[in-house]
């Protein structure tokens, strides 16, 4: 938790005060403030306090998902915390956000927010969402301070935000204290996103007796529960994966009608215009976008984007457009930047298709996480098998794994607020585990021949194919969210040439 300045009551009251009692300092250098000026900075100001506030539509879901992890922890004080600014540079700070625990639990998506549900003596817990107030006025926080709103914006106030979210309220410069206050309880916090409230909660361990290797485990325990629980999306979260999608889709449409103002600039244009649509839909993209010409393709997260894109080669773009609500698309088309595939591309785009139709085929509930990953290497193999790359059967290939020096990363994960979405779930349950109604993956074969691989014929060096789209896994076996995008090398021939115009 990053540290705050107090506000007095007292100072509040008596909007007399000789000096401002808020003197912050930035960058060692006391601010110098007139009493005159602190004294008209604290009038004038219009009631801005908004009565009613509209819950945020998923606030039924938050409920749900506490009430869940609840009745997985009895009788424990569980402390979630949505972490802070980061320095980029100096005073400057990437944008913030929340750890997604906390947005799935609360909705809430503020800096420096904490989530603390509180064991009730009867059974089930209370939950409380700790949030940065309105900024003071009558001290000169809400203009003196880095914090304050008249520097970062109008935040909302305590009791909107409990509207807002459906959630109880405080102010987060209570928790330290309200946590030590608290009756004795076992306490789990979610780490790595507040470096200062986990040292609270170790204080507190120390005086409990309960610190070091074994308080570790019980905060892993949290950790890979709320992994676990996220692995199956409620309605709410299906709706906005589709959301995240389909503006994805749009912003691959996008990056098509650009292609022939791409040719004369570089990779670079390809992201901003899939940036743009992210911007304008959505809230960011969901992870560096991949915007790969040519050989690029073959390097798995090729993000420096900054090689022409030429005609005649292929164009590798995973992307995806993160929503307002912070669920990402993870999509990627492999595109002829001229229109049209070339015999050898058309080639290996087939063969990964082959191997994605099949992939998305064993995605169905009931059957292993594993299977279409398992499907989709054998496909592979067998066409690699076919074209002589690797000496057969396709049984033994696959056996020793001989086609992953051209098939490189699984076939897929799981997607949802994270694009590797519920990493530290129980490998029981999802590496190891069977599919469930509610699970969003996704099926992303692919095919790279390395510009210098001299195991393979000189027209396939520098190729990498990925096709990528995200699944829904229902009641009857799947929905493809992506469905929108042309899959086949003739639709994508198709699709292009609609947005393509060339003479
Ligand atoms: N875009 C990262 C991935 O496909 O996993
Ligand atoms: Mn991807
Ligand atoms: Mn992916």
């Amino acid at each position: 938790m990053s540290e705050h300045p107090s506000s007095s009551p007292q100072a509040e009251q008596n909007g007399a005060a000789e000096e401002p009692v808020f003197t912050p300092r930035k960058n060692g250098q006391a601010q110098e403030v007139s009493a005159e000026l602190a004294a008209w900075m604290r009038t004038g100001w219009a009631d801005t306090e908004i009565r009613e506030v509209e819950p945020i539509e998923q606030a039924a879901y938050t409920a749900k998902r506490r009430a869940a992890l609840s009745a997985r922890f009895p009788g424990e004080r569980l402390v979630v915390p949505a972490g802070g600014l980061k320095t980029r540079s100096n005073d400057t700070e990437y944008p913030f956000r929340p750890s997604c625990d906390y947005v799935y639990l609360s909705g809430d998506q503020t800096d420096d927010g904490c989530l603390v549900l509180e064991p009730r003596p009867g059974g089930g817990h209370d939950a409380n969402c700790y949030l940065r107030p309105r900024s003071n006025r009558e001290n000169g926080e809400f203009w003196l301070d880095g914090h304050g709103e008249l520097w970062s914006g109008r935040r909302y106030s305590l009791a909107e935000s409990a509207q807002l979210l459906g959630l109880a309220t405080d102010d987060v410069r209570r928790l330290p204290d309200a946590l030590r206050d608290a009756p004795d309880a076992p306490v789990r916090i979610l780490r790595g996103h507040d470096a200062g409230l986990e040292q609270v909660v170790a204080g507190l361990r120390e005086d409990a007796a309960e610190g070091g290797e074994a308080a570790a485990q019980r905060d892993e325990e949290l950790a890979v529960a709320l992994h676990d629980q996220r692995l199956v999306k409620d309605e709410w979260e299906v709706s906005q994966l589709q959301r995240a999608v389909d503006s994805t889709v749009l912003g691959f449409g996008d990056v098509a009608a650009a292609l022939p103002d791409a040719e004369a600039t570089s990779e670079r244009y390809i992201e901003g215009t899939f940036f743009l649509r992210a911007r304008v839909e959505g809230n960011d993209v969901g992870y560096g976008t991949i915007a790969a010409s040519g050989r690029n393709a073959t390097t798995l997260h090729w993000m420096r984007n900054d090689s022409p894109v030429r005609e005649g080669e292929l164009l590798l773009l995973d992307a995806g457009v993160e929503t307002t609500t912070l669920y990402t698309a993870d999509v990627t088309r492999t595109m002829p930047v001229s229109g049209r595939f070339t015999e050898v591309q058309r080639r290996v785009y087939d063969l990964v298709y082959a191997a994605q139709e099949a992939a998305i085929a064993a995605v169905a509930p009931a059957r292993p996480f594993t299977e279409y990953h398992r499907v989709a290497q054998r496909v592979l193999a067998e066409g690699l098998v076919e074209w002589g790359l690797l000496e057969g059967p396709a049984e033994r290939v696959v056996e020793l794994g001989l086609q992953r020096r051209y098939t490189l990363h699984g076939t897929g994960h799981m997607l949802g607020l994270d694009v590797h979405d519920c990493a530290r779930a129980r490998t029981e349950v999802h590496l190891y585990g069977d599919l469930r109604p509610g699970m969003v993956l996704t099926v992303e074969p692919g095919l790279y021949f390395q510009p210098d691989d001299l195991t393979v014929p000189e027209e396939l060096r520098g190729i990498g194919v990925r096709i990528e789209d995200d699944v829904l896994v229902t009641a009857e076996g799947n929905r493809v969210l992506s469905a929108g995008l042309p899959r086949t090398a003739a639709d994508v021939e198709a699709w292009l040439a609609e947005r393509l115009p060339r003479s």
